[in-house]
């Protein structure tokens, strides 16, 4: 499938769909504590996106069952939240949500400390975050795809940290999940040449250990395979003419 270019009128309507969904983020951060369990913030996510008049996009997407992914440490991504998991002080915990504002969609997640954690976790967090920045500084029309996955590639690589590659990032707008699939590992093609109007979700999902992952047996929540802490960042992104525009931020 063609990449879609949005129009302006479209990209007016996807700013709005992240500067909301950056908005339950931010009440979310607030929220994330020791003593939490997964279930209360999927309550929390759903109630605050429903409360903006938005639809939670990731619910029933393909079966899952909730409106945010709650990964708990060694869970890379799409843990499924429930009422037994309960946040202890020195965990990471993603977060990664999603809605629909007027048909289109936003995509966004972040990685934060429960309470006080080790600096090496704090250290992969960054790492995580900062590759995603590194990544956009070549997400200009005119590169390619690949710019955008070497650079994370290279940024991530002096750490020795694991890049997952059996999961990568997408093109979104009228659907969460289009072309184009965006790596974030080592590219040999160049890819799709990128162009102003395009809106794309980069999230670097980083590993303190190996790259390997593995799916539970609940069908959806991936797990590093050597036990390691994984972390993951990510925004919906519009391309340019010139700097991109973190439209989640
Ligand atoms: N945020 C995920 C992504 O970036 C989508 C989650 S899939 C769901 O692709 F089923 F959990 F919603
Ligand atoms: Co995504």
């Amino acid at each position: 499938m063609a990449i879609s270019i949005k129009n302006e009128q479209e990209i007016a309507l996807m700013r709005e769909s992240c500067r909301l969904l950056s908005q339950v983020h931010k009440e979310m951060e607030l929220f994330v504590r020791p003593g939490i369990s997964t279930k209360e913030i999927d309550i929390m996510c759903d109630s605050l996106i429903r409360k903006m008049g938005c639809i939670p996009n990731f619910k029933n997407y393909h079966g899952y069952p909730a409106s945010v992914c709650v990964s708990v440490n060694d869970e890379v991504v799409h843990g499924i939240p429930t009422k037994h998991r309960v946040l202890q002080e020195g965990d990471i915990v993603s977060l990664d949500m999603g809605l629909i504002y007027r048909g289109y969609h936003s995509d966004a997640a972040r990685t934060l400390p429960v309470g006080k954690i080790t600096p090496e976790a704090q250290q992969l967090i960054e790492v995580t975050k900062q590759s995603f920045f590194e990544g956009i500084k070549m997400a200009k029309a005119g590169n390619h795809l690949h710019d955008i996955s070497n650079a994370i590639a290279a940024y991530v690589k002096p750490y020795g940290y694991g890049i997952v590659r059996d999961l990568v990032g997408h093109g979104i707008g009228t659907s969460l999940h289009e072309d184009p699939q965006i790596p974030n590992f080592q590219q040999i093609k160049r890819g799709p040449k990128l162009r102003a109007g395009m809106t794309l979700a980069i999230e670097p999902m980083i590993n303190m250990g190996r790259a390997d992952v593995e799916w539970l047996d609940d069908g959806w929540t991936v797990v590093t395979a050597d036990g390691s802490l994984s972390a993951h960042y990510e925004n919906t992104v519009l391309i340019t003419d010139g700097e991109p525009e973190i439209l989640t931020l």
